[in-house]
C-alpha cells in the first residue's frame, strides 16, 4: 500500500512537471530576423566608396541635406550609413562609444536629426575583434552593441568579415541576428562576408542582404595586377564586369527579404589607391546602375554628393530604372545571352512586364537588331515566358526619354497583310553603354 501511494505520488508529480514545463517558453536561444524591413532592394549611401573613415558629423549633415534638396530621398534613398571610422572606444562595461571628435553631438543627436529629415541611419560593425580599418570590433559584444545601436535610433547595420579567424560564419551572423531581434528596434541586417562562406546557400533566415563579392572600385574593365616600386602588390578593386560574372549565378537565391548584394554603387565616384586612379566614364556609369537595376541589387550610392554634376543626378535619379530594381516582385534578372562582347539581360516585373537591357562591353558602337522572336525568353525560375508571337508588348526606352514607345508586334503588309508580325528594329548601344527597355504587355 505504501508503495502503491509512493508510486501515485511519483505519478502525480510527473505529470504537474510535465505540465508546468509545457507552459514554459522552450528553450531556444534562436529569434527570427526582423521582417518587412527588405520587401524591395535596400536604397541609400554610405560614407566608404568615397570617403572611406575621413567621415565626421559635418559631412554626414551636409549630405543628408544633399539627399533632400536633390530629390534622392524622394525617389527612395533613405538610408544614410556611416561605414567604417565613426568609433570611439568601449566604456570600462565595455559598451562602444562614437568619436566625439568626428561626431560632437553624438550618435543619438545624428540619428533623431537624419530622421527629422525623413531618412534613416546606417551604421557599420564587424563579427571580428576588430573591423577592417582596426576599430573596435563587435565580438564578444554583440548584444551590448545591439543594444547601443537600437538606444541610437539606428536603422541599418552593415557587418563586416575582418579579423575572424576561428568564427563560425553562420554562428557569428545568427548571434547578431539575435541580438539585433532581442533589442527590440527593427534594424536591417547588411551582411558583408564577401560571399566567402557561401551565405546565399544559408543566411536567408539570418540577414537581409549579403555581399557576394570582394570589394567594388570605380572600374568597368577588370583591373591588372600591379606592383609598386617596392615590389608590394598593389590593392585593386572588383571591377563591374567581374562583379556582374560572380552575382550573375544567384539570382535563384535573391527575393523579398534576403537579397544579393553585389557592393555599392560607384556612380560619379573616383579614388586614388595606392597610386593608382580609379574613375568610370558617364556611360560606364550608366551601365553599372542600369546593371545594378536588372539584378534587384542594393542601390547605396557611393559618391560626393555635396559635388555630384548632373550626369551623375540624371543617372542616379532616373525613376523608370530605379522602379525596375524595386520591383515588388524582386526577381533577379537574367542574362539570356552572353558573346561577342554584348550582354543580353530580362527580368520578369510586376503585371506580366520585362525589363530588357544590351550592355555593350567592347570598344565599339555596335547596331543591333532587336529581333524580338530571336530574344524569346523562357525563364524557368520565375515560370515566366515573354512569348513574343502572341503577347504585344509597348516598348519604352529608359534612358533616352524623346524615344517615342512602339509595339513588339505590328499588321503585316503586303504576303504578311492579316497577321501580327515582329516589329523589328535596330539600336544603336555605345561602348562600355546599355540601352534599356521597359515591356509592357498591350491588353
Ligand atoms: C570591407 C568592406 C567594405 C568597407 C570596408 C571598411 O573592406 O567590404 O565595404 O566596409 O571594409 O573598412
Amino acid at each position: 500500500m505504501k508503495r502503491l501511494i509512493i508510486l501515485l505520488t511519483a505519478a502525480a508529480l510527473l505529470a504537474a512537471g510535465i505540465e508546468a514545463g509545457a507552459q514554459r517558453p522552450r528553450p531556444n536561444a534562436n529569434l527570427p530576423k526582423w521582417e518587412g524591413v527588405a520587401d524591395t532592394p535596400q536604397m541609400g549611401w554610405s560614407s566608404w566608396n568615397c570617403f572611406m573613415t575621413d567621415i565626421n558629423e559635418d559631412l554626414i549633415k551636409a549630405t543628408a541635406e544633399a539627399m533632400v534638396e536633390l530629390g534622392l530621398v524622394d525617389a527612395g534613398y533613405v538610408y544614410l550609413n556611416l561605414d567604417d571610422g565613426w568609433h570611439g572606444e568601449r566604456d570600462e562595461n565595455g559598451f562602444i562609444h562614437e568619436d566625439l571628435e568626428k561626431f560632437p553631438s553624438g550618435m543619438k543627436a545624428l540619428a533623431d536629426y537624419l530622421h527629422g529629415k525623413g531618412l534613416k541611419l546606417g551604421i557599420y560593425s564587424d563579427a571580428g575583434n576588430f573591423t577592417c580599418a582596426c576599430y573596435s570590433g563587435s565580438l564578444g559584444h554583440e548584444y551590448q552593441d545591439a543594444i547601443t545601436y537600437a538606444a541610437w535610433g539606428v536603422d541599418y547595420l552593415k557587418y563586416d568579415w575582418c579579423f575572424t579567424n576561428d568564427v563560425n560564419p553562420k554562428g557569428a551572423y545568427t548571434l547578431m541576428r539575435n541580438a539585433l531581434r532581442k533589442a527590440g528596434r527593427p534594424i536591417f541586417f547588411s551582411m558583408c562576408e564577401w560571399g566567402s562562406n557561401k551565405p546565399w546557400e544559408w543566411a536567408a533566415d539570418v540577414g537581409h542582404s549579403w555581399r557576394t563579392t570582394g570589394d567594388i572600385g570605380p572600374a568597368f574593365l577588370p583591373v591588372e595586377t600591379s606592383y609598386d616600386e617596392n615590389g608590394r602588390r598593389r590593392w585593386k578593386p572588383q571591377s563591374v564586369l567581374e562583379i556582374i560574372d560572380k552575382n550573375e549565378p544567384l539570382r535563384q537565391y535573391a527575393g523579398p527579404g534576403h537579397w544579393n548584394d553585389p557592393d555599392m554603387l560607384e556612380v560619379g565616384n573616383n579614388i586614388t589607391v595606392d597610386g593608382v586612379y580609379y574613375e568610370m566614364t558617364n556611360s560606364e556609369d550608366r551601365a553599372h546602375f542600369t546593371m545594378w537595376c536588372m539584378m534587384a541589387a542594393p542601390l547605396i550610392l557611393g559618391n560626393d554628393l555635396t559635388k555630384i554634376t548632373p550626369e551623375t543626378l540624371e543617372i542616379i535619379r532616373n525613376k523608370d530604372m530605379i522602379a525596375v530594381d524595386q520591383d515588388p516582385l524582386g526577381i533577379q534578372g537574367l542574362r539570356l545571352r552572353n558573346e561577342d562582347n554584348l550582354q543580353y539581360w530580362f527580368k520578369p516585373l510586376v503585371g506580366g512586364a520585362w525589363a530588357f537591357c544590351i550592355m555593350n562591353t567592347g570598344e565599339e558602337d555596335r547596331v543591333l537588331p532587336l529581333d524580338w522572336p530571336a530574344l524569346e525568353v523562357n525563364d524557368e525560375l520565375s515560370g515566366r515566358s515573354t512569348d513574343f508571337a502572341s503577347t504585344n508588348y509597348s516598348v519604352k526606352d529608359l534612358w533616352n526619354k524623346d524615344a517615342k514607345p512602339f509595339t513588339t508586334l505590328v499588321k503585316g503588309k503586303g504576303k504578311q497583310r492579316g497577321q501580327m508580325v515582329a516589329n523589328v528594329r535596330d539600336v544603336t548601344v555605345k561602348p562600355h553603354d546599355v540601352v534599356a527597355f521597359r515591356l509592357t504587355p498591350v491588353l
